[in-house]
């Protein structure tokens, strides 16, 4: 072993039922390093990880650890906390229910009589050193997502972890958690940490990894220092390819004029979900968009005109016509369709396959007594896997085994299916790889130009710049402006967010 590894794990491979997800995979870590791990969906990151961490047995390879002199053997996730292996998986799995103290000892605390008073006080001290802002007897659901998130990292540090790993940590962050995140990795680094980081953000990598290590397609590609890999080259190591320009997709398409009717319009809208009444339209063929800071109610506003939180006040419109809409069912009937943010709340249905996950949404607009052939079935979702490229061994795969990025991509295709009018899309690139995020903007302006609306909602501004001709900014769950033409470029937008009076 290098004398300054943490971790060697050469020549790792891994195999599920009709897939290769790792051949021959190397990847190490030295002390005190950050290390991206990096490659489109399906490349095998994830399946890497798991198997660090106990989670997967691998079919072959190897992992040094050290200090250790032998291969080391790690069966489940508790052998790999033994040796000093933590992780924070995006989906967070600590318990919403139990205190911040509980969650950052659960599991650890040996024999019968806990000590509550000396556990909380550790907590605050733990939290205080990393400066979280959270207590240690608050409840951990009454946390932010993001706070929840570092109260995870604070649980793997205070194990005196020596290897961290960080699985798509930052997509539901916004800017300034992401910045503390940053700080505390960066602190953790200065004692001696190895951190393996995975992420879609290229920008995060260029800002805080030391190390690049690509897969493809199961495969090793490369490590590479930083500063010897620029941008457009790591992009193409990951797709295998050279990337076409990135900046220009929208050619020459300007959206509608002022005159196209507008098919849906909400005036004095509000929800139960804690926003302020707001005014919507959008026109036939239009792509708008709503931006401002997490937390600002974007997904709130798309919510109450889909139904899916409870309209209190306000009217909608669709064509001119008043329409009650109330519920999600009703919307779709009114031609709405809608991806949500939290795919795991509210789209995959783990256990039902890819195909069944596809035509979820049309099927209910259906009805469940006219249930599709099974032909019919595989029609519309071989149609899809192909369109969208989605990683899948078949269409009958369970799509809890699909890579994350994958999964986002069949809720995609649910909604595309039923080929609404009207398509609300909330995140829908996040955890996807650069090359897909540019189809799936390319397809946006495509279904725009046919003539259907879109609303686009995303943290990346420069993927709404590329793809909206109209931005509503929101913020403190409030709209408070509109920006269209010359107005669209970061610095405007980036003002009217912080509000132009500082
Ligand atoms: N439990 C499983 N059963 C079957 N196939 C699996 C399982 N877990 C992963 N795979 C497959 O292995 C391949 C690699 O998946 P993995 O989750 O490692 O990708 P990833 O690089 O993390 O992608 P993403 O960026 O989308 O998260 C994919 O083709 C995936 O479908
Ligand atoms: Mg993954």
């Amino acid at each position: 072993m290098n004398k300054n590894s943490v971790l060697e794990m050469r020549n790792i491979s891994k195999s599920f039922p009709g897939v290769r997800a790792l051949q021959n995979v190397q990847f190490s870590l030295c002390e005190g390093e950050i290390h991206a791990l990096m490659g489109e969906n399906g490349a095998g990151k994830s399946t890497l990880i798991k198997v660090l961490t106990g989670v997967y047995s691998k079919d072959e390879g190897d992992i040094f650890i050290k200090g250790i002199d032998n291969a080391v053997s790690i069966r489940s996730p508790q052998d790999a906390q033994n040796l000093g292996i933590s992780t924070v998986y995006q989906e967070i799995t600590l318990c919403p229910n139990l205190t911040v103290a509980e969650n950052m000892f659960i599991g650890r605390t040996k024999g019968a009589g806990v000590n509550w008073k000396k556990m909380n006080d550790e907590a605050d001290r733990i939290l205080e050193s990393l400066d979280i802002p959270a207590k240690a007897k608050q409840q951990l659901s009454s946390c932010s997502i993001a706070i929840q998130q570092m109260i995870a990292i604070a649980r793997a540090v205070d194990m005196q972890c020596k290897i961290l790993i960080l699985d798509e940590p930052t997509s539901s962050l916004d800017e300034q958690e992401v910045e503390k995140l940053f700080k505390l990795m960066r602190d953790l680094k200065k004692k001696g940490v190895g951190i393996i980081f995975v992420t879609h953000f290229l920008d995060q990598v260029y800002e805080v990894c030391d190390k690049i290590t690509v897969l493809r397609d199961g495969q090793f590609v490369g490590e590479y220092e930083i500063k010897d890999l620029p941008r457009v080259q790591l992009v193409s190591k990951m797709l295998g390819k050279e990337l076409d320009d990135m900046s220009d997709i929208r050619g020459d398409y300007e959206g509608p004029g002022e005159n196209v009717e507008k098919i849906f319009e909400a005036t004095s809208l509000q929800s139960n979900a804690g926003i302020k009444p707001f005014d919507f339209y959008i026109r036939k063929g239009e792509v708008n968009g709503f931006t401002g800071l997490l937390g600002s109610g974007r997904s709130e506003c798309v919510r109450a005109i889909f139904g899916a939180d409870r309209v209190i006040k306000g009217t909608i419109k669709k064509n001119g016509q008043t329409v009650k809409i109330g519920k999600p069912i009703r919307a779709m009937k009114l031609g709405i369709g809608y991806l949500p943010e939290d795919r795991k709340v509210d789209g995959i249905i783990g256990d039902l396959s890819v195909r069944e996950n596809i035509v979820l949404a049309l099927q209910v607009m259906k009805g469940f007594f006219r249930p599709f052939s099974k032909a019919q079935a595989y029609k519309f979702a071989d149609e899809y896997i192909k369109k969208l490229e989605i990683k899948t061994a078949s269409a009958d795969t369970p799509i809890k085994s699909l890579s994350g990025g994958n999964q986002q991509k069949v809720i995609l295709a649910r909604w595309l299916l039923t080929n609404p009018e009207y398509l609300i899309l909330d995140e829908p690139t996040r955890g996807i790889d650069v090359g897909t995020k540019i189809e799936i903007q390319k397809l946006v302006l495509e279904l725009a130009k046919q003539g259907k609306s879109i609303t686009f909602i995303s943290s990346e501004t420069d993927e709404m710049l590329r793809t909206c001709s109209r931005l509503i900014v929101m913020r403190d769950r409030k709209v408070v402006g509109e920006l269209k033409g010359d107005q669209l470029n970061q610095n405007t937008i980036m003002s009217t967010i912080a509000g132009g009076d500082k």
